[in-house]
């Protein structure tokens, strides 16, 4: 084994690097403060590995994503999302019969439990989607009591399996009260996405038809949004985890997380800003806000913590884009607008210098726009998604003999210690 030499004050200690699959090493720091006194500082994590983990690669400098070792770009084309979920959580394809078994047990948890829709009732009608699942979903701990014990391998998967299966049910329903049209009960013979598009567009009065090209592109976006590595929320989700919080407390965290725009919510932040800009030739304009210093305003849709390279996702969804568009006959200047925004982008040093390239969120919206979703349901729809992705992570981080309570230290920068002053002697 490598290790690397740390000298501090003239004393010098070594520290194992460990070696991953693919990737780079990692340096074991965990004696550091033992030896030195010292913490290492790295605010945003840009340098600190918090976990091992075997779910997903990402090689942000050439713009590879993998899930359990399968490219991305070969699951939106061949697989389907459920059986990306099952490969997320088992960490092989699942044969047929693997399949067929899963699909089963997540078909029959998508019902909620029917006191569910009176938390719904409790919300006003124009909540935002995500205020609503970060209540409901936290509040599935309160109903599901037979699958909180964290201790129990058994709780826990059947936990998961309700989560994957009733999180269409809650955000569909979530739509349906922000229009004001009663819910609609779960059909268990269409496929995971055919049955949250009727449960989020049908109406009881009359019987809906799943448009394949509309329930093949809503699919591929739920496959491109489920899992991606130590990000934000899930990173979220595995803190809120360590301390031994239930699963779905949990991913009530990563949700809340997951809503901040600079994470999940920029897919809603893109539409809108490509709505805003409206015509290719506002471009300029805007090209230069976002270089200005002085100026808060960014290119939503543009720009990762890790890819410094084309986000493959986006790739997918650029061409998924056309093709959803042509398919419904549905002409939306904002794709024109996309398009040429990006090319502008990538042209221009700003950009390049800092390898700022489209994510996957800078063409998502276009879509889910032109399938009928209000931008508010958006960040809801990649919730659902991720969830796979969270529960995977989740697990293996309950699996994981090293695991401990996370628990970062500081820089403290504040008053040293001084003596209470009576109010009025100040
Ligand atoms: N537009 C203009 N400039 C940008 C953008 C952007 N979208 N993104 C980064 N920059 C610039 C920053 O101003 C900074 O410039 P500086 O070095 O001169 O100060 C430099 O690029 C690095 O940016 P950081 O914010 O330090 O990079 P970080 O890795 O912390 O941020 C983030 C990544 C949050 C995604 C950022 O690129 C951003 O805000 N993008 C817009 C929001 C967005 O699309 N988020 C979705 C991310 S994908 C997801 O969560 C699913």
């Amino acid at each position: 084994m490598t290790s690397a030499n740390i000298s501090i004050d003239g004393k010098a200690a070594d520290y194992p690097v460990h070696a991953g699959s693919v990737g780079p090493e990692v340096i074991d720091i965990r004696k550091l403060y033992a030896n030195t006194g010292r913490f290492t500082y790295d605010p945003g994590f840009t340098s600190t590995a918090s976990c091992e983990s075997k779910i997903t690669y990402i090689d942000g400098d050439q713009g590879v994503l993998l899930h359990r070792g399968y490219p991305i770009e070969q699951l939106a084309e061949k697989s389907s999302f459920l059986e990306v979920a099952y490969l997320l959580m088992h960490g092989d394809l699942p044969s047929q019969q693997q399949h067929d078994e899963f699909k089963y047990l997540i078909t029959r948890h998508t019902m909620v439990h029917e006191q569910l829709a009176n938390f719904y009732r409790g919300f006003r009608r124009d909540a935002h989607p995500m205020a609503i699942m970060c209540g409901v979903v936290g509040a599935l701990s309160a109903f599901y009591h037979d699958s909180t014990d964290i201790h129990d391998a058994k709780q826990r998967e059947i936990a998961c399996h309700r989560l994957i299966a009733k999180m269409p049910t809650i955000a569909a329903m979530a739509y349906k009260y922000s229009v004001g049209q009663p819910f609609l009960y779960p059909d268990n013979s269409l496929s995971y996405t055919g049955n949250f598009l009727r449960m989020t567009f049908g109406v009881p009065a009359e019987p809906y038809i799943i448009n394949p090209v509309v329930e093949d592109a809503l699919d591929k976006i739920f496959i491109l949004h489920a899992d991606h590595e130590q990000n934000a929320s899930t990173s979220t989700v595995r803190l809120a985890g360590s301390s031994g919080a239930n699963p779905f407390a949990c991913i009530a965290a990563g949700i809340a997380c997951l809503w901040g725009p600079a994470h999940g919510g920029a897919n809603e932040a893109a539409l809108e800003m490509l709505r805003e800009i409206g015509r290719p030739e506002r471009i300029p304009e805007f090209v230069a806000r976002a270089k200005n210093k002085d100026d808060p305003f960014r290119l939503m849709g543009f720009g990762h913590r890790v890819y410094k390279n084309y986000d493959p996702r986006a790739k997918v969804l650029g061409e998924a884009a056309t093709k959803v568009l042509d398919t419904l006959g549905i002409s939306d200047p904002v794709l024109d607008t996309a398009r040429e925004l990006e090319r502008v982008a990538l042209s221009d040093d700003y950009f390049i210098e800092k390898k700022l390239y489209p994510n996957v969120d800078f063409y998502s919206g276009i879509i889910l726009s032109a399938i009928g979703f209000p931008t508010s349901m958006f960040t809801a729809l990649f919730a659902l998604a991720r969830t796979t992705g969270w529960i995977a992570q989740w697990t293996e981080m309950m699996e994981d003999k090293e695991q401990k309570i996370g628990r970062p230290r500081q820089l403290y920068t504040g008053s040293p210690r001084r003596d209470y002053v009576p109010i009025e002697q100040r």
